[in-house]
């Protein structure tokens, strides 16, 4: 069978179907093409038509979004239009949420505002402490997390409410609010000790801080983990956020939905992937053991975690803010041994055919478990504090979908290749 033939004209697609010699011609509408038009091209009336298979979604839009903005091949991230080198260090993560969920820089008012308007609703209700604390110790944090954000939608009798502005206003308030409070009581259960409640007096990041580790936080830690918050606010269409726009599509609550993002979230080659980098360092051990681990990775044995995105066939340019954050926090907390490892792993990698052709580069997450290891948080709790910055993202793409124009419940097609009409067994 011969396959379809393409060419492009101004405007639109011109198609031309080689099975029956037909022409079809698609409007072409910011660079891409509605897969529905794919329908009308059939080789006979009861046909079903073509449809696109894209699994994994490389080279599908799912969305227009004005929120993030990513030039993959060229390592460009803005958030609302401005450039991440340009945010990083100038604007902390209460500026960066407001950006992110409202289009623009706030006031110096506006800004303070947000952040008490967070810390004055920082805490949890006291059944979600009592639930969460039920759980074992030990308990995986993004699990409680997943499970913390849940129970907010069975705590709040308002939590599918959600048709206004101001309903769905109260929503990412909430959420945004109170995950600091549900990764700092995932972070001391999993530690064994009790959870003190966030004190709104020290800040949106400060509070969280001093409750995981009980303990006033260190200004320049702080301000570290502020700026890894900032980095991780919004990155597009991922995994996680789709899972959140998905889920949302079937008119799921938000308390839902973000669950399933965190649910996302966790795995490995997503926000995990900081959790499996430190993993990954720790059984290279040293550095001397690097090209023979290299060796193993183009082998196919595993792959470099913390190496390689979707979208960004260059280096990630949150990696390269994180690397020069990482000298700021060693100077406090000391040089964590692990760095001379991943700078060879990178240097091994970066000159090497295998990594090149591939375009693999390093991603955020190769350097930012560096750095939560330095200040003392354990591994399982790297990818919560990913989410507790990403809650302002999903916050936001959940908004901008409710108020979409093209939104539709998320319901993908597939290609049947089982078997039909069978008769049963005797
Ligand atoms: N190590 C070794 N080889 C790799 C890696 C890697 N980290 N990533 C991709 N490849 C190879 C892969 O084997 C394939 O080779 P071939 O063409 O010979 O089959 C080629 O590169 C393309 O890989 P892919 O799996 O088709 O690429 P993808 O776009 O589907 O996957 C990814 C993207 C991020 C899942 C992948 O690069 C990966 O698994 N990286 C390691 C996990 C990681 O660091 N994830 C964090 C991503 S950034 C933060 C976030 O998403 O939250």
């Amino acid at each position: 069978m011969s396959s379809p033939t393409v060419q492009t004209a101004a405007g639109q697609l011109e198609v031309g179907d080689g099975r029956t010699g037909k022409q079809y011609q698609i409007p072409i509408v910011d660079e891409s093409i509605d897969a529905i038009h794919l329908r009308n091209i059939k080789t006979s009336e009861d046909d079903f038509g073509l449809m696109s298979f894209d699994p994994g979604f490389t080279n599908t839009a799912a969305c227009r979004s004005a929120i993030t903005y990513i030039d993959g091949d060229r390592g460009i991230l803005q958030y609302r239009g401005y450039p991440i080198e340009n945010i990083a260090g100038h604007l902390d993560f209460m500026t960066v949420s407001w950006l992110v969920l409202h289009g623009e820089v706030p006031s110096k008012a506006q800004r303070d505002e947000w952040e008490s308007t967070l810390t004055s609703q920082c805490q949890l209700p006291q059944e979600v402490v009592d639930a969460l604390e039920r759980l074992p110790r030990g308990a995986y944090p993004m699990a409680m997390l997943a499970a913390g954000f849940a129970m907010l939608g069975a705590v709040y009798p308002d939590a599918r409410k959600n048709k206004t502005e101001d309903e769905r206003w109260v929503h990412a308030r909430r959420l945004i609010a109170q995950v600091p409070a549900i990764a700092a009581l995932a972070m001391r259960h999993f530690n064994g000790k009790p959870y003190p409640a966030l004190d709104p007096s020290l800040g949106y990041v400060g509070s969280f801080l001093a409750s995981a580790f009980g303990d006033t936080p260190n200004p320049v830690l702080r301000d570290a983990l502020d700026l890894l918050f900032v980095l991780h606010a919004d990155h597009e269409q991922n995994c996680g956020t789709h899972a959140v726009r998905g889920v949302a599509s079937a008119e799921s609550d938000p308390y839902l939905s973000l669950s399933a993002g965190v649910g996302a979230l966790s795995g490995p080659l997503h926000g995990g992937a900081n959790e499996a980098v430190l993993r990954m360092l720790r059984e290279i051990g040293s550095v001397d053991r690097v090209p023979e681990y290299v060796e193993n990775v183009k082998a196919g044995k595993y792959r470099l975690m913390g190496f390689g995105h979707r979208v960004y066939k260059n280096y990630d340019p949150r990696a390269r803010v994180i690397k020069q954050a990482a000298e700021r926090v060693f100077e406090v907390t000391g040089v964590n041994p692990l760095l001379k490892i991943a700078l060879e792993l990178e240097r091994i990698a970066l000159a090497d055919d295998y990594f090149i052709k591939r375009k693999l580069y390093p991603n955020v997450d190769f350097y930012s478990g560096l750095i939560y290891e330095a200040m003392g948080f354990p591994v399982e709790m790297f990818p919560v504090l990913f989410a507790v910055a990403r809650t302002t993202g999903w916050v936001a793409q959940w908004l901008e979908f409710e108020l979409d124009a093209d939104k539709k419940i998320a319901r993908p097609r597939q290609i049947y290749t089982g078997p039909l009409n069978r008769t049963l067994p005797n």
